[in-house]
Order: C-alpha cells, then sequence, then structure tokens
C-alpha cells in the first residue's frame, strides 16, 4: 500500500490577513551547504524546514558537518572548513530534491571522495547531464549512469577529480542549479572557474558566497552576457544568517487574494530579488494591485512586505526572456491567467517540461478538466481566461480531480484554482505539498480559504 493523500478545495470567501512567507527554499539549501563548508560555526534564522532542505541537511552531515536546531527558529551548522569533506559511507538519498542534488554533486566533485546519488521516481526521472557535463570536464569521473553523458539520470556515482582543473563553462541552458554546482566546485580548485550565463538567473549563490567573505567577481563579458568568476582555493567564513520568505511560496498566497472576491492580504518578509519575481510584474501587467512595501536588505538579499487585493485580470503575453526569474510560477500564473478576461501567452517554457513533473503538459491537462481552454505548444501555453465570463465568483466550473504527478507546485496551484471556482478541486499526491511549503493548508486556511486534507490509500 502507498499513500497518496488528497486535498480539495472549496469555493471560498473573502481571503484576509497578514501571514509570513515560509523560507526560500533556495537560499535555505545554500546557506546549509556553505555553513556545512566554512570553518566555525553559522547560526541560520527562519530555515525552510520542508522535506528538500531537510535532504540537504542530511547529506551535509554525511560529509562530515554537526547541524542541529538550536531553538524555536534557529538552526546550528558547524562546518567541516577547507577541504575537510568527510567520504560518506552511505548513498545519499534527496528524495524530491533537484537543487539539492545538483548543488552537492558540485561540492563534491573536486574532492577526493565517491558518492552515490539518489531520489524519488520524479528526481530519478530528470536530466543531470547538464550538471555532468561540465563537472566531467573539471575532472569528475561519473559511473552506474544508465546513459552516460547524454541526460544522466539518478542513481549514479560520481568520483570527485583528483587533480580538478578550473573551467570557463557557457551555461547552454539557464540554469541556477548548474551555475552554482559550478561554483561550488570551484571553491576547491586551484585557479579561476569562470561560469558566463546568457541568459541570468538567480544569484543567491553569489551573494551569500560574498556572506561567507568569498572572493568573487561579478562582470558582463563585451556581448552583454552576465560573468561570474571565482578565485580557488576559496575558504568560507562562518556568519550569521536570516533566510527571507520564499517569493515562489508567496505567489500562492498571492493569486489566491487575486482572484477571489474582495481579499485583501499582507505577506510580510518576501525575497524581491530583481533575478525572482517575474510572476509579480507579469501580475501587475495583469492588472493586479500589489504593492511592495518597507523594502530593506536581509542577509545581502532584498526584502519587502507585499500587500494583495483581489483585482480584476486580464490576459497578457509574458516574453520568454523573463522565464528564469519566474521559472518555478508558471504553474499558478497559469492559473491566474485562467480567471483574466481574454488570452495569456506564455512563452520560452522548454525547462518546465523537465521539473519535479513535466508541467507544460500537467498544467495543461488540469485547465482543461477545469473548464479552461488552452493552446499547449512545444515550449508555449496559451490560455483563455474565463473573466468577464458573468460573476467573478463563477467564471470557471471547476469540480475536476487533478493528477499533481507528485508535483508540490501543481497541487497547490490547482488548490488555488478551486478557491475561486464554481465546484471544488481535488488534487493526488498533496503530501508533496511538505517537499516545499509544509504549513501550506494551515496558512491558506488561516486566510480564510476553505481546503480540507484528506488521506487516500491507493495500491501501489
Ligand atoms: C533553483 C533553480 C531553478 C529552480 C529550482 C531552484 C535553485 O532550477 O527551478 O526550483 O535553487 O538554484 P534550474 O536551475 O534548473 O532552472
Amino acid at each position: 500500500m502507498e499513500s497518496n493523500p488528497t486535498a480539495t478545495a472549496f469555493h471560498s470567501g473573502a481571503l484576509r490577513g497578514a501571514i509570513t512567507a515560509p523560507g526560500d527554499k533556495s537560499i535555505s539549501h545554500r546557506a546549509i551547504i556553505c555553513g556545512a563548508l566554512a570553518e566555525g560555526e553559522t547560526v541560520i534564522d527562519g530555515l525552510l524546514e520542508s522535506a528538500d532542505v531537510l535532504a540537504t541537511i542530511a547529506a551535509m552531515e554525511h560529509f562530515g558537518a554537526r547541524i542541529n536546531k538550536a531553538d524555536h527558529d534557529h538552526w546550528s551548522v558547524v562546518g567541516v572548513g577547507s577541504g575537510g569533506l568527510r567520504q560518506p559511507t552511505a548513498p545519499l538519498d534527496f528524495g524530491n530534491s533537484g537543487t539539492g542534488v545538483r548543488l552537492i554533486m558540485g561540492v563534491m566533485a573536486s574532492a577526493p571522495l565517491r558518492v552515490t546519488f539518489s531520489g524519488d521516481s520524479s528526481l530519478r526521472a530528470r536530466p543531470m547531464g547538464r550538471i555532468l557535463k561540465p563537472l566531467r570536464l573539471m575532472g569528475a569521473e561519473v559511473s552506474g549512469t544508465h546513459d552516460a553523458g547524454q541526460d544522466d539520470h539518478l542513481p549514479l556515482t560520481v568520483t570527485g577529480a583528483s587533480r580538478p582543473q578550473a573551467i570557463t563553462y557557457r551555461l547552454p541552458v539557464p540554469s541556477a542549479q548548474v551555475k552554482s554546482a559550478l561554483l561550488f566546485a570551484g571553491l576547491n580548485i586551484e585557479g579561476e572557474t569562470c561560469v558566463i550565463e546568457p541568459e541570468a538567473t538567480r544569484d543567491h549563490t553569489e551573494r551569500m558566497f560574498k556572506a561567507f567573505g568569498v572572493d568573487l567577481v561579478q562582470d558582463t563579458t563585451p556581448e552583454g552576457h552576465r560573468r561570474v568568476r571565482l578565485q580557488g582555493r576559496a575558504p568560507l567564513t562562518s556568519c550569521a544568517l536570516r533566510i527571507p520568505g520564499d517569493p515562489s511560496s508567496a505567489a500562492f498566497m498571492t493569486v489566491a487574494a487575486l482572484i477571489v472576491p474582495g481579499s485583501e492580504i499582507t505577506i510580510t518578509n518576501v525575497l524581491v530579488n530583481p533575478s525572482r519575481i517575474g510572476l509579480y510584474l507579469s501580475l501587475r501587467e495583469m492588472g493586479a494591485k500589489i504593492t511592495f512595501t518597507n523594502q530593506r536588505e536581509v542577509s545581502g538579499e532584498p526584502v519587502a512586505d507585499l500587500h494583495v487585493q483581489a483585482s480584476v485580470l486580464k490576459g497578457v503575453s509574458v516574453p520568454a526572456e523573463r522565464a528564469p526569474s519566474m521559472i518555478d510560477e508558471y504553474p499558478i500564473l497559469a492559473i491566474a491567467a485562467a480567471y483574466a478576461e481574454g488570452a495569456t501567452v506564455l512563452s520560452g517554457l522548454a525547462e518546465l517540461r523537465v521539473k519535479e513533473s513535466n508541467r507544460l503538459s500537467a498544467i495543461a491537462a488540469g485547465l482543461q478538466a477545469c473548464g479552461v481552454r488552452v493552446e499547449e505548444g512545444t515550449d508555449s501555453l496559451t490560455v483563455h481566461g474565463r473573466g468577464g465570463e458573468g460573476p467573478a465568483s463563477v467564471a470557471i466550473p471547476g469540480g475536476a480531480q487533478i493528477l499533481s504527478h507528485h508535483d508540490h507546485r501543481l497541487a497547490m496551484s490547482f488548490l488555488v484554482m478551486g478557491l475561486a471556482a464554481k465546484d471544488p478541486i481535488t488534487v493526488d499526491g498533496a503530501d508533496m505539498i511538505a517537499t516545499s511549503f509544509p504549513g501550506f493548508v494551515d496558512t491558506m486556511t488561516a486566510l480564510g480559504a476553505n481546503i480540507q486534507s484528506e488521506a487516500e490509500e491507493v495500491r501501489s
């Protein structure tokens, strides 16, 4: 018997209140990894305690770091110091976490270690070749993969380079995970590791390296591409960090408040790093009433409080260039688009097919099941919004059972959709929400949403 709990979202009254977004997932992974590599104790406030981050904690403990929850909101990480990584004695299981597995492959690829990486069925289906290709250039060897040099799927074993080579690498796909893996590997390599990104991706690793005292140069190539240069071997110095709220999680509350008539909410302490806020720009272009107040800096990252009011939304075209700054937000943007008046055209979505599920197809199927017309292209999606068709409160029929494909962001997106649909929307795989936002149902309920979780037992 394998459990596949469902959750159902019912038509809800206006959402109201002030809440705090859970800690940013990307920054939480990096804080644990940097703390584990540093000399001394790093204290982290506001860490996201989700399944993905717990997998990264367990992995870094295997390398010799000592990681503990010090009190209610603080984690203590005592790092191994430069060159101090220990040989793990067991394979590392990353569950659903693409960020954890890819960043940590980078961490160990330039050290004399042999590590077996594994994960759940979703992670085993995701391409690792994009990471392993440059790590092989640095001298790492990969075994056990059934499609060596192509997509390289888990489980596989990486043997770190005995004499690691510093490389200059131009990212063929915009990926902060690839960039970060190379920077982590570069920490332990003599000479300059250089990563060039034709399309800028989230820069949390660069910002955090600076917080840990690493000398890093960020500039632009003559063609105008962002370039990061790191001089190895670079020790990390422990520090105190506060993790801001995750804009990718705040996105679900934001869209819920926009589409449920009469709503007005405040989400405090949200990361507003320009490399992460493409969704909010797009929603504003659609007519969303979202304001950023109390802008400030927290541990080297820009943070604000978000004020969101229910809004009449209009369809827009979201440019492909914006994709890296909102790559995880297309599922929830598609939900907002369904409630907008007119068509919303999303392009540059090829990467959505290799996320925790094939998100492009899954969003299209889910929207259709809820009564929304869509056109799915190879790397694009057009959503024909039903806003303006009768009263806002019943524009979307809903009444569907949605397959989340064990993808946390799909599950949360369709639950948000159900809050303003005529009939309830049920999603399966609701347990996967804990991957990134363990308190999702409670947080939404506190705002006034009607979401019921139930455990449904199915045969495996
Ligand atoms: C992440 C980068 C993105 C994003 C993922 C988190 C990171 O992946 O989708 O959820 O923390 O670096 P890619 O690097 O594959 O675009």
